[in-house]
């Protein structure tokens, strides 16, 4: 079971799904800011970024720009297989 507590560095293999799947990311798509949905590969950063008021995430979902107060955040997932992840 993959699940983020308490305080960690956001750096990329902290976001991703794990070792050994650390080319995994699952995040929830909506801005930190007030709820918009952000565009995908899009942005100062080429990761995520909000019209609705100009927020940038870089690719591992990182704030890096604009009005959002927080990283998108992660859900509590785990794999179940090499090709099922469960969320929630
Ligand atoms: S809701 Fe995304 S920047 Fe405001």
């Amino acid at each position: 079971m993959r699940d983020l507590v308490g305080e960690q560095p956001a750096t990329d293999v902290a976001r991703s799904a794990g070792e050994g799947r650390e080319n995994w990311i699952v995040m929830i798509g909506v801005c930190t800011h007030l709820g918009c949905v952000p565009l995908g590969e899009a942005g100062d950063f080429g990761g995520w970024f909000c019209p609705c008021h100009g927020s940038h995430y870089d690719t591992a979902g990182r704030i890096r720009k604009g009005p959002a107060p927080e990283n998108l955040a992660i859900p509590t997932f785990e794999f179940t297989s090499d090709t099922i992840v469960r969320i929630g």
